[in-house]
């Protein structure tokens, strides 16, 4: 099934399988959250309109998610549109808005076949009612499945989930559920849209921006940051791998001072 896929897409299979088996010998990011940046510009470069970047963009999932899938990645959380990108041109808005139905509506079937879980988190209210209904009947029809988790973060933004999950956890305490003192973090982390992911374990943002744009506040406290000058259209198997082997060769402490040289 992998190799139909590989060969379908001219990918030298060889080197990336190589590739591949080595990085599993090692310790592979249970979730990798991606901010997919850099598709105007990809456009813009080739005199197109920002459109075909997006639409270029969509390539570049479906590489990932096979590339992510194939490394026994647990979940990967795109962002695919912030609460913020509500301010882009309106024809820009509504043609992001159809993307979901676009991509899913002929990817679905191979998702499938690779045992995806499609997912989303994002507010619900606002966003169009043929978008929710590409995503719904995605994650419908691939609820089962228990490979990757391709988690689509759609009207998403990171402080907006922190209020929200604040106000539950004001309101729990208000109802008597449990009291003030109760309040940790595994009992907020609840709250959030991501409470049945790990933490992502690694942060991939394309195109050399260097921030957060509000994405994953909280998940991302202990998450390795990797940035590239890569514009998302062009991003390939070969350079999430890379990604990968920057991420092994980091070294994780969570705080502590495991692996420093003690002093
Ligand atoms: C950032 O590039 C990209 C986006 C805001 C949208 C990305 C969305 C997709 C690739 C498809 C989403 C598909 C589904 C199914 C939800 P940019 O426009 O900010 O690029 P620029 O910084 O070069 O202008």
């Amino acid at each position: 099934m992998i190799d139909k896929w590989f060969r379908k897409n001219k990918v030298d299979r060889s080197s990336i399988d190589d590739r591949v088996n080595e990085l599993k010998k090692r310790g592979v990011p249970a979730h990798v959250a991606i901010i997919m940046d850099g598709n105007g510009r990809w456009a813009k470069r080739r005199a197109l309109p920002r459109v075909a970047g997006h639409r270029e963009g969509m390539n570049t999932i479906k590489r990932t998610t096979k590339i992510a899938s194939a490394l026994g990645v647990e979940a990967i959380t795109l962002y695919a549109f912030s609460t913020e990108n509500w301010k882009r041109p309106r024809k820009e808005v509504e043609f992001l808005m159809k993307l979901p139905k676009e991509l899913l509506h002929t990817y679905l079937p191979e998702l499938i076949e690779q045992n995806v879980r499609v997912e989303m988190i994002g507010h619900r209210e606002g966003l169009p009612a043929h978008t929710l209904e590409s995503i719904d009947y995605a994650i419908e029809q691939t609820k089962q499945n228990d490979g990757l988790i391709l988690n689509f973060a759609m009207n998403y933004g990171g402080r907006a989930e922190l209020l929200e999950a604040t106000k539950a956890v004001a309101k729990k305490v208000a109802a008597g559920d449990y009291s003030v003192d109760a309040i940790d973090e595994s009992l907020f982390e609840r709250e959030l849209m991501t409470t049945h992911l790990p933490d992502p374990d690694l942060l991939i943002r394309t195109s050399g921006e260097v921030r957060l744009s509000n994405f994953l506040l909280w998940q991302l406290a202990y998450a390795e940051f990797i940035f590239t000058d890569v514009l998302w259209p062009d991003f390939t198997e070969a350079h999430f791998l890379d990604a990968v082997e920057e991420f092994q060769r980091r070294d994780r402490r969570f705080g502590s001072v495991e692996g420093k040289a003690h002093i």
